[in-house]
């Protein structure tokens, strides 16, 4: 029997160590070194069999033919498109995300629509469970084949007898290889048998789906080198209590990283969302005061999301602010603004804002939208519903340009708005908009266009 080994590998940033250290060099972190069992063995390939491979030999750029016909469509058009056009050959893919988000239900979705056979490997859900939730989903590929094994010696097996065009790993942290005797989800376990999967991803042009958890700190669990090794790491997330998730992509090696997959959970699995707009404006019947539509941009797409605010009389000493998908102190800014450029008097009053549908917004120029929602609440009166906004605030009360307002005003166009309010420093590119388009530079003239 070969003698057991051991080494010490930080569980952060998984540098590996002779001996324990109390801090990790490489990353700084203090108590995350851990001993674990490795065994050193130099027949490590996926295929046994083939142990010698051909050397590549180097070839002239010039030479290197690209096929576009490389991708695989997955029949999944917001999957698609976050993958920048369908899931490359020999790539390897981590989707990260929360438990429950709905990772192992869009990959099995996608699994049941392509058109492609399919080798679907969980670690966490037996075959019986699996059929219940594709019987869910409604739609079935009978090449789709179901394996619930642990072992990437077995699971290689399973391959070499099937043949596969796609492999799915549900999750990377179940899994484990002989060669290495520590326990799943462990570092090294992770990092190796990863390494074999790029391996075997690699030498037969398969693409390969790694489903993977995510830690309390909200970064994918396992080393960092993890996201360093796989071509394309792609991040499920999305509000529990909502129904809709966004995937995106934070490392693409084949495309970009600005792109976005919105999807709704219903009872039947996920839904593609390709009008995004549509589950981020509530539907009313009348217009209500205090909400207000910004068109603002998630990556590439344009979004119209609503802001909802409500300035009520302070019933204690201190005003109350409260937010859910916006910056507090932005919305501090936006109130101190109002109070001293436009003569509002805000400061004794309670604001709450919220942006409808439970996402957040970091796109500064949602600013006039905020501004515009907590005008109409306060002085109780609404905006029309087809009316929306971009453009950013700034602290002289002006109202600043914000880019590609372009794409912006085509959106609102699009979805059927009549009015948007953008600032007056903005260079529209093109003149022969169909919607009224009203250029404002200061937060007065805001409050005259619409009260
Ligand atoms: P799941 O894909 O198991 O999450 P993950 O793999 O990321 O842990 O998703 C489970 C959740 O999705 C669960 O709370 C139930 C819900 N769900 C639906 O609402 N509709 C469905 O059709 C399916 C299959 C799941
Ligand atoms: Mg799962």
């Amino acid at each position: 029997m070969a003698k057991t080994k051991t080494s010490f590998f930080c569980q952060n940033c998984g540098t590996q160590y002779a001996k324990w250290v109390g801090r990790c060099t490489a990353c700084s972190e203090w108590n995350t070194i851990v001993e674990e069992i490795i065994q050193k063995e130099e027949k490590r390939n996926w295929k046994q069999s083939s142990t010698i491979k051909k050397a590549s030999k180097p070839i002239k750029i010039t030479e290197i033919s690209l096929d576009e016909e490389d991708r695989i469509n997955t029949n999944n058009n917001e999957l698609n498109r976050v993958l920048g056009g369908g899931l490359v050959k020999g790539s390897m893919t981590l989707l990260g995300g929360e438990p429950g988000i709905g990772k192992s239900t869009l990959i099995l979705q996608v699994a049941l629509s392509i058109k492609k056979k399919v080798l679907y490997v969980s670690g966490e859900e037996s075959q019986s469970q699996i059929k219940m939730r594709a019987e869910r989903l409604n739609t079935i590929n009978t090449d789709c084949l179901i394996l619930t094994e642990t072992k990437t010696q077995n699971i290689f097996a399973a391959i070499e007898e099937s043949h596969p065009d796609i492999v799915v790993i549900d999750s990377i942290q179940t899994l484990y290889t002989d060669y290495i005797e520590a326990s799943p989800g462990s570092i090294s376990q992770i990092r190796e048998t990863t390494a074999e999967l790029i391996k075997f991803a690699k030498e037969t042009a398969t693409p390969v789906i790694l489903i993977g958890h995510i830690t309390k700190e909200g970064t994918i669990a396992g080393p960092k080198i993890l996201e360093h090794m796989v071509d394309v790491v792609l991040q499920f997330e999305g509000d529990r209590n909502h129904t809709y998730r966004i995937l995106r992509a934070q490392k693409n090696r084949f495309g970009s990283t600005a792109e976005l997959g919105i999807y709704e959970m219903q009872n039947t699995g996920l839904r593609e969302v390709d009008n995004p707009s549509e589950i981020l404006i509530s539907e009313k019947d009348e217009s209500l005061s205090g909400t207000a539509i910004g068109a603002t941009l998630e990556g590439m797409r344009a979004l119209m999301i609503e802001v909802q605010a409500l300035v009520s009389t302070a019933v204690y000493g201190t005003p109350q602010r409260s937010v859910t998908g916006y910056n507090i102190k932005r919305l501090h800014m936006i109130l101190a603004v109002l109070e001293k450029r436009a003569g509002f008097r805000l400061g004794a009053k309670d604001v709450f804002l919220n942006i409808a549908g439970g996402i957040s917004v970091d796109d500064p120029a949602i600013d006039l939208a905020v501004v515009a929602a907590i005008l109409s609440s306060n002085e109780d009166e609404a905006i029309p519903q087809d009316y929306c906004f971009a453009a950013e605030v700034g602290l002289a009360g002006e109202v600043r340009p914000v880019n590609r307002i372009d794409q912006r005003i085509s959106e609102a166009e699009k979805l059927g708005f009549s009015t948007i309010i953008v600032s007056k420093f903005n260079k529209i590119a093109a003149k022969n908009y169909k919607i009224k388009v009203v250029l404002v530079s200061k937060i007065e003239e805001v409050f005259t266009a619409l009260f």
